[in-house]
């Protein structure tokens, strides 16, 4: 009698709706790291040692030392869309597959976006703590007074996914939609969200909000810096759901305090979970720790399709969303 084919060993660094954790168990040998927390590297290095496949986080470095270490790795799945915390190029050279998790986070993610650019506008924070304070002791015609949202020009910095997402949500607004990306979107698409590709300079001196919907990439780190801060209109708020680091938070603490923009909503940060002491201080923001994506439906979503990635690649499928599907057809 032949025995049952050995099942494929994965670790799961992070904290994950148990269901997608089940979903692993039934199919493999799983190593849960049940703590909302990073793996310090050393346990990080040593659990995946000799496994075949990893489940990990947008906090989790995946690198050449890593990949090195870990010889005998099929298959890195972040739990994310986002993947700059992996060295792809050195993974595809290993012939690691990599997966991320586009598409399920889309609309969570575009709603929080625009819940930033609403509450920022509309100084919602501001407001509920005012009340909380006690302060609201009679109607006053002269506080609290915002941007208006309809009518106004949105600008989208990457029109991606969500970006487009984004604009879609603009139509309902009555909003100009500009957007900038290296690649055009199709005609139909552009007529659809009424969208109208520009240069960087022109989004920014025309934008009433611009919102940032672009990966992390060397040519996008500090795209908004404070050149491009300056650059913008005085009554224009920014908004960042996207990474940190595209933004060069130092001249944005100083572009809000000095007013050279009116606002800005963050998700994100240059130095997550660090945040620019700056900008704690300010009214004019308003700060989420990194949680765009996080619906209760959206993160299982994410949390299933990882798990999906990773165990097809270790039963020799096909995975649903691979970031280097070169490594697949490779003999
Ligand atoms: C992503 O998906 O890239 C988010 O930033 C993490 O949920």
């Amino acid at each position: 009698m032949s025995s049952p084919p050995r099942r494929p060993s994965i670790l799961i660094t992070r904290a994950l709706p148990l269901d997608a954790v089940t979903r692993a168990r039934d199919r493999a040998e799983v190593d849960f790291h049940d703590v909302d927390a990073p793996l310090p590297r050393a346990e990080l290095l040593r659990r995946l040692r000799g496994r075949q496949g990893l489940v990990c986080v947008i906090t989790d470095t995946v690198d050449e030392d890593l990949l090195a270490a870990c010889p005998e790795l099929k298959v890195a799945s972040n739990v994310a869309v986002g993947f700059n915390n992996i060295d792809v190029a050195a993974a595809t050279r290993r012939g690691v597959v990599i997966t991320n998790t586009p598409d399920v986070l889309t609309e969570t993610t575009a709603d929080f976006a625009w819940t930033l650019l609403m509450a920022t506008a509309r100084r919602v924070v501001e407001a509920d703590r005012y009340v909380r304070e006690g302060r609201f002791t009679q109607w006053e015609n002269m506080l609290l007074h915002g941007g208006d949202i309809h009518g106004k020009t949105l600008g989208i910095v990457g029109f991606g996914r969500i970006g487009r997402a984004m604009a879609r949500r603009a139509l309902g607004f009555g909003m100009r939609v500009l957007y900038q990306d290296a690649v055009a979107a199709d005609a139909a698409t552009e007529r659809e969200l009424r969208a109208t590709r520009t240069d960087i300079v022109t989004l920014l001196r025309e934008s009433d909000f611009v919102t940032i919907h672009t990966p992390l990439l060397p040519e996008t780190r500090h795209l908004i810096n404070a050149q491009s801060l300056k650059s913008m209109k005085k009554t224009a708020y920014l908004v960042n759901a996207a990474r940190g680091p595209v933004v060069d938070e130092a001249a944005l603490v100083q572009a809000l305090k000095e007013g050279w923009i009116a606002g800005a909503g963050l998700d994100v940060f240059e130095e997550e979970p660090k945040v620019h002491l700056g900008l704690r201080g300010l009214s004019n923001v308003v700060l989420a720790p990194h949680i765009g994506s996080a619906s209760a439906d959206t993160r299982l979503q994410m949390a299933n399709l990882a798990v999906d990635n990773c165990l097809a690649v270790l039963e020799g499928k096909a995975p649903p969303t691979p970031v280097n599907p070169e490594v697949l057809t490779r003999t």
